[in-house]
C-alpha cells in the first residue's frame, strides 16, 4: 500500500506486512525521467575510444545515446528495501525513534573506562600526580607527534602560547613554562585536554585517552628543557645550541 507523505518530497511505502522487523521505509522520489546517474556514469565510459571520430559526427550520436539512456528506465530494487536512514522516525516501536537507546547495564566492547586514572585522571577524586602506565622513549614521541598535530595550532611547538591560530587572533593561551602549570599536577592538564578550560575546547573526541597521556609527557618534557641549564645537555650535544 502507498500512502502520501505530508512531506511532498517523500513517500512512504507499507510495505512491512512480511517484514515486521523492519518498519515503514521511506524514500526521496526518484527523478521523474532518466536512468540512475551513476548508471549513465558507467554506460558512457566506453565514450573516448571513439574520440577519433570527427566532431560534427560525434555531437548526433552522443545526443540520441543519451534520448536511449532517459527513456530506458532502470530498477532501483536495491535502492528501495526497507530501511531506517539516520534520525527517521519508526512506527514499530511506542517512542517512534528507529535509533534505540543502549540496553540498561550493557557496555558496548572497549568502552567500560573502568580506570578512573587512565580515562578521567583522577586518583580518589583528586588530580593524579603520577601517569598510568610507564613513560618510555616510544610514548615520548608518540606524544610529540600528537601535540604538534593537536596543540602546537595554539600553544606553539614549545608551548609559549604563540601557535598560528593565535597570531590570527584566537585568544593566547597562557606559556605552559609558567611556574603555575609548572607545579601543576599531570591530572589537571589530563584534565584540560579532556574537559577543555575556558577558551579552550575539549579534545576528548579528537584523541584517546592514551594519546592524551603521551601528549602530557611531551608536555613535561618541554618544561623541562624550558628551564634545563647547559649542565644538563650531554657533552656532544652542547656545540648545537651555544
Ligand atoms: C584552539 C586553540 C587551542 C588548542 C588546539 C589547544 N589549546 Fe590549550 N588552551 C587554549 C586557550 C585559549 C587556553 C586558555 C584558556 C582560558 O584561560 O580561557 C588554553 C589553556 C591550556 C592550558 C592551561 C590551563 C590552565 O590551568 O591555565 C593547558 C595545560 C592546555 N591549554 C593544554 C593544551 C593541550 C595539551 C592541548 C593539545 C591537546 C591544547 N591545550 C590544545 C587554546 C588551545
Amino acid at each position: 500500500m502507498r500512502i502520501k507523505n505530508k512531506n511532498k518530497d517523500t513517500e512512504v511505502t507499507k510495505d512491512t506486512k512480511d517484514r515486521p522487523w523492519a518498519g515503514p521505509s521511506t524514500r526521496r522520489r526518484p527523478f521523474t525521467f532518466g536512468p540512475h546517474p551513476r548508471h549513465t556514469l558507467v554506460s558512457l565510459s566506453f565514450l573516448p575510444s571513439l574520440s577519433f571520430l570527427p566532431f560534427v559526427s560525434f555531437v548526433p550520436f552522443v545526443s540520441s545515446l543519451a534520448a536511449a539512456l532517459m527513456f530506458s528506465g532502470c530498477r532501483q530494487d536495491m535502492h528501495d528495501q526497507p530501511k531506517y536512514v539516520p534520525l527517521r522516525e519508526s512506527t514499530f516501536f511506542t517512542d517512534l525513534r528507529s535509533a534505540r537507546p543502549l540496553v540498561e547495564g550493557t557496555v558496548a566492547r572497549g568502552h567500560l573506562h573502568d580506570d578512573p586514572l587512565l580515562y578521567v585522571g583522577k586518583v580518589n577524586g583528586q588530580d593524579a600526580t603520577v601517569f598510568p602506565f610507564r613513560v618510555d622513549a616510544a610514548v615520548m614521541a608518540r606524544g610529540r607527534e600528537r601535540f604538534d598535530i593537536f596543540c602546537a595550532p595554539c600553544h606553539g611547538r614549545t608551548g609559549q602560547g604563540d601557535g598560528m591560530v593565535v597570531l590570527r587572533g584566537y585568544r593566547r593561551p597562557p606559556s605552559i613554562h609558567q611556574d603555575r602549570l609548572r607545579d601543576a599536577p599531570v591530572g589537571h592538564f589530563f584534565d584540560v585536554v579532556t574537559n577543555g578550560f575556558g577558551a579552550m575546547p575539549d579534545y576528548a573526541a579528537q584523541i584517546r585517552a592514551e594519546d592524551r597521556w603521551a601528549i602530557i609527557a611531551y608536555v613535561r618534557a618541554l618544561q623541562l628543557s624550558g628551564h634545563a641549564t647547559l649542565d644538563e645537555v650531554p657533552v656532544a650535544e652542547r656545540d648545537k645550541i651555544r
